[in-house]
C-alpha cells in the first residue's frame, strides 16, 4: 500500500485537506492525525472493520482499547452516559481541560462498538487541542478512535517522520503539521464518586495534565502498574501496561540515590535532563543527550524525549541508553512515569 503524506500548512485553514481526510475515513481508510501530545492512528470508531485494522496494524493486543476523540465536549453524551453524580465533576474537567491533554474513562454508550473499549464497559475520551484532529473529526461528523501510530509496545511519535518510519506503507495517510507540542501521551483519568460523596479521579496514566492541576478538583489516586498479561484472555487493568514505550536498546534509569556501575566492554551514552550533573561530566560516555541542555526545563525535556529516545536507539556508537532522573515535580512525574516503563529491570 502506498501511504500517502500531506502537509498542514499553519498558514491556512487546510479545510479541504481535513475533508479530504475525512472522507478516506469514512471509506474505512486508516488515517495518521497530529494532535498536542504525539500522532494518532485514526478510524472512524463507529466502523468496527476499520477499527479492527487499528489493531491489526499495530500488532496491538486486543485487550488494550482505544481512545476516542471528539470534536468538542459538548459531544459526550453521544459516546457516554454520565452518571447523574458524576455530572459536576465531569462538566468541570471538561471546562477546565478540553480541548486538551486530558483523557477521561467514563462508561460508554452503546453506539460505540466493543471493539473500541476491547468489550470493556466503559469509553476513553479526549478532545484534542490539535486543529487538524479536530477539524478532521468535524469533517467527519463521526469521533475518531486513535491510538499512538506507533507498532506497539513502541514509542510513541512525536512527528511525522516517526509515524513514517514505523508505519508507512501499511496506513493510507498521513498528515503532517509538524512537531507535537506535548510529546507525551495525554494524562488518563477515571472519575468517580466514592461512598461519602466525593468526587475522586484514578490516574490511570501521568500526562501533560498533572496531579497538582487537579487539586480543588477533586482527590487524585493512583494505583500501581501490572505486568503484562500472558495471553489475550487475562485482561490488565488498561492503559496500565508496564513496560511500553520501549526503545530496542536497553534503557537503564537510574533513580534518585542509586549508583551506576558500567559493566566492561559495553558502550553506554546518556540520557541527561541538563547534559550538566556529576554523572554527565564524570562518566564515560560515548556521548551525552541533553533534554533540556543546560536550563533543566521540564516541558522542553517532555516535547524531547520520545524524539531523543528514537534517536539514541538507531545511534550504532553505543550499545545501552542510561537515563538520569528529572525532578519529580509537575511534569516530571510523566517524563519519569516513560523512563521507568521504557527501562529495564534492575
Ligand atoms: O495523547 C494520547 O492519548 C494519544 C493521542 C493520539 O490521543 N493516544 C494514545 O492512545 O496515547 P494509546 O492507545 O496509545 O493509549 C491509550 C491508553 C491505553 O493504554 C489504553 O489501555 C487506555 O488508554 N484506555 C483506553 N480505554 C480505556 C478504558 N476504557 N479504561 C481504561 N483505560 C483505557
Ligand atoms: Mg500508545
Amino acid at each position: 500500500m502506498q501511504t500517502e503524506l500531506y502537509e498542514v500548512d499553519p498558514l491556512s485553514d487546510n479545510k479541504k485537506l481535513y475533508v479530504k481526510a475525512a472522507e478516506a475515513m469514512a471509506e474505512g481508510a486508516l488515517v495518521a492525525l497530529p494532535t498536542e501530545t504525539v500522532y494518532g492512528l485514526g478510524a472512524d470508531a463507529f466502523n468496527a472493520e476499520a477499527v479492527a485494522k487499528i489493531f491489526e496494524v499495530k500488532g496491538r493486543p486486543s485487550f488494550d482499547p482505544l481512545i476516542i476523540h471528539l470534536h468538542h465536549g459538548k459531544e459526550l453524551s453521544k459516546v457516554a452516559v454520565i452518571p447523574d453524580e458524576l455530572k459536576d465533576l465531569v462538566y468541570q474537567l471538561g471546562k477546565l481541560f478540553w480541548p486538551g491533554p486530558l483523557t477521561m474513562v467514563l462508561p460508554k454508550a452503546d453506539v460505540v462498538p466493543d471493539i473500541v473499549t476491547s468489550g470493556l464497559p466503559t469509553v476513553a475520551v479526549r478532545v484534542s487541542a490539535h486543529p487538524a484532529m479536530r477539524g478532521v473529526v468535524k469533517a467527519l461528523g463521526h469521533p475518531v478512535a486513535a491510538p499512538s501510530a506507533n507498532l506497539f509496545g513502541r514509542i510513541s511519535p512525536t512527528s511525522a517522520s516517526a509515524v513514517m518510519k514505523e508505519l508507512g506503507g501499511k496506513i493510507d495517510m498521513v498528515l503532517d503539521a509538524g512537531a507535537c507540542s506535548e510529546g507525551l501521551e495525554s494524562t488518563i483519568v477515571r472519575p468517580y464518586v466514592d461512598e461519602r460523596g466525593k468526587p475522586v479521579l484514578e490516574l490511570l496514566r501521568e500526562g501533560p495534565v498533572t496531579r497538582e492541576q487537579f487539586r480543588g478538583v477533586a482527590k487524585v489516586i493512583r494505583k500501581k502498574p501490572t505486568s503484562a498479561p500472558a495471553s489475550d484472555e487475562a485482561k490488565p487493568a488498561p492503559g496500565m501496561l508496564e513496560s511500553h514505550y520501549a526503545p530496542r536498546k536497553p534503557l537503564i534509569l537510574i533513580e534518585d540515590g542509586q549508583t551506576f556501575e558500567p559493566e566492561e566492554g559495553v558502550k553506554y551514552a546518556l540520557l541527561s535532563y541538563e547534559g550538566t550533573s556529576a554523572l554527565a561530566e564524570e562518566g564515560d560516555w560515548v556521548k551525552v543527550v541533553p533534554m533540556s541542555p543546560g536550563k533543566g526545563r521540564l516541558a522542553e525535556a517532555a516535547v524531547r524525549l520520545f524524539a531523543l529516545m528514537r534517536e539514541m536507539d538507531e545511534d550504532e556508537s553505543f550499545d545501552v541508553i542510561v537515563a538520569e532522573p528529572v525532578s519529580a515535580a509537575g511534569l516530571g512525574h510523566a517524563i519519569m512515569d516513560r523512563l521507568r516503563r521504557a527501562s529495564v529491570k534492575r
